[in-house]
């Protein structure tokens, strides 16, 4: 089973913790970043050590919680090798595997009830990049990269 890192800000917390125990329960083994209480932090604190740890125990994926999981993913994104996609349906969930390669999941904790963001977190983890002619439209967002990322 891929390893699964997870982080939130202060208003993805109790999702996050949910989350968390339900994949604990399926038997992932789960690296929580934090944040530990509703207390307030910044997004981008969390979502870039997300990133860092993903980058650095690949094959592994990363879901990170926000209040929408926009600013979460922008910042993720800024992390060259990191694919952070903002699904908050089960159908861009899978699609982001499937077609982007994604290894962050990103959603919001104001916009979906538990059940329904358990259910994308499943289709995202249990889904696998198909790669074909995905591979070529990834292997070119991986040359903007090298291109803009200094
Ligand atoms: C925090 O209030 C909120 O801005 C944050 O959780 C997130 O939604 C940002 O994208």
């Amino acid at each position: 089973m891929v390893q699964v890192v997870i982080g939130s800000d202060h208003a993805g917390y109790e999702l996050k913790e949910q989350l968390k125990e339900r994949l604990l329960d399926c038997g992932y083994a789960v690296r929580d970043i934090g944040t530990v209480s509703i207390e307030p932090v910044d997004y981008p604190d969390i979502a870039v050590e997300v990133a860092r740890e993903v980058l650095n125990n690949e094959p592994a994926l990363g879901i990170l919680v926000c209040g929408t999981g926009i600013g979460m993913a922008i910042t993720a994104n800024k992390i060259p090798g990191i694919r952070a996609a903002v699904c908050n349906d089960t159908f861009a969930a899978r699609a982001a595997r499937e077609h982007n390669d994604a290894n962050i999941l990103a959603i919001g904790a104001r916009i979906l009830e538990t059940e329904s963001a358990w259910d994308i977190v499943k289709a995202f983890l249990s889904a696998s990049f198909q790669g074909g002619r995905h591979a070529r439209r990834v292997d070119k967002i991986r040359a903007l990269e090298s291109r803009y990322f200094k």
